[in-house]
């Protein structure tokens, strides 16, 4: 474990890879929360330990919008594992995620995937154990598929914040092999319209971030042609009936205005990988 109050982790991050503080910045927020969403005291530990741009990737206005969409995926995560206790949970871009310290059950194995840099950077907070590893790898690479395959199924990808950095041929490429090599397998997106990545390119350019949303999708169930069933398209401010009852007040009140405003925005959509398809 990194001591907090020792000297702090210096890190040399790609652009993209730095984006990983953003929901790492708003979980740790809000778990210092009186009721929190969630609680996520290794987000806490690890914002401590890094020197890392706070100006930049710090906590923001979009941080409750951050920690929905992560609570909306523990939620999908948590009921495959009810019906799958001892399935694969694939992170795609993990980042610094810690799904798995929220959601184990003592029985799923677990791959984190990301780039050299992050995981690099992730070694230092975690280690690989029987049923968790990391791999160093792009998601555009096909190498790491066949480790997918030595663990056990069924198969559940989570590709949260990721796919947007990446052009359009390159993320449904991504979600093309998947859909090929797993038919059944749950896969978590998160899309967004033009609109928005207009909005982010302009928020980046003031905030001085490099990295640049480059895949808009302004509706979801286009990607069924690439292999998936759309099973659950969702708003972040729709959060499933499970979740929705168990939010804190100050989401309950927030969430009919950011519905109102933000619906069409940040949406989140569970397919199943169609063994079906051509
Ligand atoms: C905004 S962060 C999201 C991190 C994590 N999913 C979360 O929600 O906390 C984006 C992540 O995507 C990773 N990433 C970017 N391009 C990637 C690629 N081609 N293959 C794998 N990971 C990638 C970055 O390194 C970074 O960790």
């Amino acid at each position: 474990m990194s001591d907090t109050n020792g000297p702090k982790h210096r890190v040399r991050l790609g652009p993209v890879q730095e984006t990983l503080f953003i929901p790492l910045a708003a979980r740790a927020r809000e778990s210092a929360r009186k009721r929190p969403l969630l609680r996520d005291p290794k987000a806490v530990e690890m914002i401590g330990a890094i020197d890392y741009a706070s100006d930049k990737y710090g906590p923001g206005p979009g941080s409750a919008i951050t920690v929905l969409r992560t609570a909306i995926v523990d939620t999908w995560v948590r009921a495959f594992l009810a019906e799958h206790p001892a399935g694969t949970v694939v992170e795609i871009g993990t980042g610094l995620n810690t799904r798995f310290e929220r959601v184990d059950n003592g029985t799923v194995h677990w791959i984190d995937l990301d780039l050299p840099d992050t995981i690099e950077l992730r070694r230092r907070f975690f280690t690989d154990t029987e049923r968790r590893r990391m791999i160093a790898a792009s998601v555009l690479d096909e190498d790491w598929l066949g480790t997918v395959e030595e663990s056990p199924g069924p198969y559940f990808f989570v590709a949260e914040g990721v796919l947007v950095y990446l052009p359009e041929e390159e993320a449904t490429q991504a979600l093309t092999r998947i859909a090929r090599g797993f038919p059944g397998a749950l896969v978590a997106v998160d899309t967004y319209p033009r609109s928005l990545l207009e909005k982010q390119h302009q928020q980046a350019v003031k905030k001085n971030m490099e990295a640049r949303w480059a895949w808009a999708c302004d509706d979801p169930r286009s990607l069924e042609r690439y292999g998936l069933r759309a099973i659950e398209v969702t708003s972040v401010t729709r959060p499933p009936h499970a979740l929705r009852t168990r939010l804190p007040l100050r989401f309950r009140a927030f969430l009919p205005v950011a519905d109102r405003l933000l619906r069409s925005l940040f949406t989140i959509t569970l397919f199943r990988a169609d063994s079906g398809h051509a």
